[in-house]
């Protein structure tokens, strides 16, 4: 059986009967899987794909990360010394070339000749992403009175009470289709709920990575997606350094549309480029502008974020 990410967009539940489900099969099965818990739940090989290689692994991933880490080190110690040791033999052959020595020196070039030269490993890393420090807010960001909302007959959720204070972490939680992004979108100010009030704090910026990313336009090419505005102090080789931080790019980001970049992986990278780019707090409505930062992305890209976070990682 081959999957290719069978967790993504599955919510936590689901996510967990797959990996027990996937894990008690007798069959064999080939994953690929951003997704380490699962992965180490249903992997007992692990195949890295990097620099152009496929390594194979013995266990899971946490497995895989610890000799991983050992490998490289190891391979760094071996070029390093072998690094060591040619340069030595060419400063003698140098010294030796014109003199006495030469006899000696030329068994060392047949040495060198000879020596299987070893290419300096490479570290598996992820990209170097930074964030900006932020303005500080009010104590409190978000506070919720009797919060409701419905569409229609479609009641979603009521009574919601909570005050969301200044640098605190909150996980929304919950099946499909439960209302995480309506409650968001509410915090917001892009959506009016049905019932209750929602207060935002004094010097409160949003910044909100969209689930859909629909904040990008479809139909721009890709560095006018992330790059809407005319702003003399952005040029365009920022933007693409932007793009870059993000792993080479595929086609061409001058005339290609983003949503022909649809079918990589490019979307969820221009939306966290895109992010980046807006994540600089600017007031969406200055008479009562929200601080927030709500994110939906890969490990190690939120780590270097000041401020608050809600949101939901898969
Ligand atoms: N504008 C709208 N009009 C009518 N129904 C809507 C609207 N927006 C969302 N819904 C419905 O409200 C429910 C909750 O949607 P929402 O996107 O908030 O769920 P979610 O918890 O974020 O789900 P997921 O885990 O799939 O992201 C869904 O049934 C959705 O179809
Ligand atoms: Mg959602």
């Amino acid at each position: 059986m081959l999957l290719d990410e069978p967790s993504n967009h599955l919510d936590i539940d689901t996510t967990r009967w797959l990996e027990n489900y996937l894990a008690n099969q007798p069959q064999g099965m080939i994953i690929v899987s951003h997704d380490r818990y699962f992965l180490d739940k249903v992997t007992n090989k692990t195949f890295e794909l990097h620099a152009g290689k496929i390594t194979s692994y013995p266990g899971g991933y946490k497995q895989y990360v610890r000799l991983r880490d050992e490998r490289f080190e190891r391979q760094l110690k071996e070029w390093e010394s072998q690094k060591e040791f040619v340069e030595k033999q060419e400063e003698y052959i140098r010294r030796a070339h014109y003199g006495q020595m030469s006899k000696q020196a030329q068994s060392r070039v047949k040495v060198l000749d000879k020596l299987d030269r070893l290419e300096k490993p490479t570290k598996v890393s992820g990209p170097a992403i930074q964030f900006h420090d932020v303005t500080r807010s009010g104590d409190v960001v978000f506070h919720a009175e009797d919060l409701g909302m419905s569409y229609g007959d479609l009641k979603l959720f009521s009574g919601l009470n909570f005050d969301v204070k200044r640098g605190q972490r909150v996980g929304i939680l919950g099946p499909n289709g439960t209302g995480k992004t309506t409650l968001l979108r509410i915090l917001l100010g892009d959506e009016e709920p049905s019932e209750g009030l929602i207060r935002r704090g004094h010097l409160v910026f949003p910044g909100y990575l969209d689930q859909h990313l629909k904040l990008l336009p479809e139909e721009e090419t890709v560095l006018k997606a992330i790059w809407p505005e005319p702003d003399p102090s952005l040029t365009e080789q920022t933007m693409r350094n932007l793009l870059g931080s993000f792993g080479p790019p595929r086609g061409n980001l001058r005339s290609e549309g983003r949503s022909s970049l649809r079918r990589g992986k490019e979307p969820g990278r221009f939306g966290e480029a895109y992010h980046r780019r807006y994540e600089r707090p600017r007031p969406r409505r200055t008479d009562e502008p929200p601080r927030f930062v709500g994110l939906r992305c890969p490990r190690g890209s939120v780590e270097g974020v000041r401020g608050n976070l809600l949101g939901r990682q898969p």
